[in-house]
């Protein structure tokens, strides 16, 4: 059965890297003869320019008919003053709320060749292999009410960080789950001794837990976490957390692994459609110079032929060749310690050089 792919490239550098990650997909296409049909739109500001909005309603409609897309990265400077409904993170957020993605799989793992790009020491971060699990569809960033009220003296401003039992249950879900096939730990975050609402997540996990007696599962303050992340990350194997500390402590996260440019991740529904965008943002200072890395999105096509296309053994081998172009001693910019680097526009015919030879 034919598989619908949708590429939202959007802004900055996002461009770039779903053109990297289009290469190797429309190889992989040509070998294997896959039946995927593949469209691609404009989201974010550069929607925003040409049609005035950043999430029109055909990229919508076109995303909800969609197994997977591939979503590049949205934003820059030239977009930050427009009303909140317009800005080009708009896209991102509609597209996650609308297809009810919560579940947003954030890996954060070590190449050992790539240590010294890190900015901890080397014996800290060995083998660094942890999966973030982050709640994504609900907690303070779609609570309501909310509001700035500027017409009140003193003017002020509120948000409502709210989840209730089932959408707690179904990310923690996928998190045991997820544990289960990795390590057998899980550690669920939040601020239990300040917050009712983490208090209430708390409680809701610990039951689960019993459903779950090969997983051990312990809990941490979100504050404690971000310190731990840091002095002793290999004591985590999988996290799942709420929205908001998920947002913060997979951006710790990645940045031990050296480059947020080597990070892919996976944003799913209940039926495995998914959304599929690298970790790092739309980079506007380096957009267009050719010298972006295009790995962690296509370390994010690869999420996605595992995940919603069906195609793990694909998945397999695109993962197999990004370990073997590091293990060569191929550097983008990034990740490069040296004055020599490999280019945006290069990277993806090596991938595809290297599995075609594997
Ligand atoms: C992320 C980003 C987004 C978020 C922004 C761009 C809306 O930081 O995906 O982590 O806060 O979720
Ligand atoms: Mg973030």
């Amino acid at each position: 059965m034919s598989k619908k792919i949708l590429i939202t490239p959007g802004d900055g550098i996002g461009q770039e890297v779903t053109s990297s990650a289009r290469e190797v997909l429309d190889f992989l296409i040509g070998e294997h003869e896959l039946d995927f049909d593949i469209t691609q739109m404009d989201v974010g500001g550069t929607s925003y320019d040409k049609n005035g909005s950043p999430l029109p309603k055909e990229v919508l409609d076109e995303a909800r008919k969609s197994d997977a897309i591939l979503f590049g990265a949205v934003g820059g400077p030239q977009w930050d003053d427009l009303d909140w409904d317009s800005r080009p993170e708009q896209a991102l957020l509609g597209l996650r709320k609308e297809l009810e993605l919560f579940a947003n799989l954030r890996p954060a793992f070590l190449f050992n060749e790539l240590a010294g790009a890190s900015p901890i020491k080397d014996e800290i971060i060995k083998d660094l292999d942890i999966l973030i699990v982050r709640e994504l569809t609900g907690g303070i960033y779609f609570g309501e009410p909310r509001a700035i009220v500027s017409d009140e003296s003193p003017p002020y401003a509120f948000n409502t960080m709210i989840y209730n039992e089932d959408e707690i249950k179904r990310i923690a879900k996928v998190a045991f789950e997820s544990a289960r096939k990795r390590d057998g730990k899980l550690c669920s975050v939040e601020k239990a001794n300040v917050l009712e609402v983490s208090k209430f997540w708390r409680s809701v996990v610990s039951d689960m837990a019993k459903d779950y007696p090969d997983v051990e599962l312990s809990h941490q303050l979100a504050d404690n976490t971000a310190m731990q992340l840091v002095m002793n990350p290999n004591q985590f194997d999988v996290i799942v957390s709420s929205n908001l500390f998920g947002d913060i402590l997979s951006d710790i996260a990645a940045t031990l692994s050296g480059s947020i440019g080597m990070l892919p991740s996976a944003s799913l529904n209940s039926s495995s459609q998914g959304m599929y965008e690298p970790c790092h943002g739309s980079a506007p200072d380096i957009a267009g110079q050719n010298i972006a890395n295009p790995i962690a999105m296509i370390a994010s096509l690869a999420m996605a032929l595992r995940y919603s296309l069906d195609q793990k053994g694909l998945a397999d081998k695109i993962d197999n060749a990004i370990k073997d172009f590091i293990k060569q001693g191929y550097r983008t910019k990034d990740i490069s310690t040296n004055s020599e680097f490999v280019r945006t526009s290069e990277v993806a015919s090596i991938i595809i050089g290297i599995m075609k030879n594997g």
